[in-house]
């Protein structure tokens, strides 16, 4: 029995037109839109968000943004803000993710303005952080995982700490069918949660939600989700299909 209520999370990155959206989030709605064992979340692509949201109404998914800019509006070309994503109704967003920080040169001091700015619009962040293999090959991984804890959050109350969910997600095991092993997730997820605890106090610490991303799976998800501290998953290729998302889904009902 877990403690904290799992949440799935279904990261589309830059996949999905809004009709194909509309269309995977119906079939994902159809099985698992009434249930409320496991918190189910999907986050398409931004122009997405206003049709995934209105096909997602009265069933008990919720919608996130992959991403948006600090400011709350302004010259920012190509850019959302948190009011616009709320708008849509929707109640997450993703921060920091991996890709964002390889591709688009995000900073821990960025994505940190993003966090504040996010919860001051009361979305809920979800914090992406993780080594790369070198990394981990060097032996830093825990070192990383403090550094980018300590950067995303600073000047995080312990109240609003409550609202934030971090997605554990180790850069080598993204998009490439290598997952992490259950008990090399454990390793990260616990140290985490003891971060957390000597920041923000054992009863914060214990609310948050630590989420695992990187080729999760309908076949190693239940592995997974049985770890002490792994409450959830990020998924991104097995979120593109309902029937792959719905499995995780099941398995998350399963462990719960
Ligand atoms: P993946 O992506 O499940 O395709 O590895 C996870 C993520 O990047 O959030």
């Amino acid at each position: 029995m877990k403690s904290r209520k799992i949440l799935i999370a279904g990261n589309w990155k830059m996949n999905k037109t809004t009709a194909e959206g509309v269309e995977l989030v119906k079939e994902i709605a159809a099985e698992v839109g009434k249930q409320s064992e496991v918190e189910v979340l999907v986050c398409p692509p931004a122009v997405a968000l206003d049709g995934g949201g209105k096909a997602l109404e009265g069933t008990s998914i919720k919608l996130g943004a992959q991403n948006m800019h600090p400011k709350p509006s302004g010259a920012f070309t190509g850019e959302i803000s948190a009011e616009m994503i709320r708008h849509h109704f929707a109640t997450y967003v993703i921060l920091g993710h991996s890709e964002r920080r390889t591709y688009f040169f995000e900073t821990d001091a960025f994505i940190n303005e993003k966090v504040l700015a996010a919860l001051k619009s009361l979305l809920r962040p979800i914090l992406c952080i993780g080594e790369t293999l070198e990394e981990r090959d060097a032996d830093k991984t825990l070192d990383v995982i403090r550094t980018q804890l300590e950067g995303g959050l600073a000047g995080v109350s312990a109240d609003d700490m409550t609202s934030v969910v971090i997605a554990y997600e180790p850069v080598w095991a993204i998009g490439t069918g290598r997952n992490a092993t259950p008990e090399q997730a454990q390793e990260v997820h616990a140290f985490i949660r003891k971060w957390l605890t000597d920041k923000f106090g054992e009863a914060v610490a214990q609310k948050v939600r630590i989420l695992y991303g990187g080729s999760m799976k309908p076949v190693n998800a239940a592995d997974l989700l049985a770890q002490e501290d792994i409450d959830g998953g990020l998924i991104g290729g097995a979120s593109l299909e309902a029937r792959s998302f719905v499995e995780i889904i099941n398995a998350a009902k399963a462990a719960s």
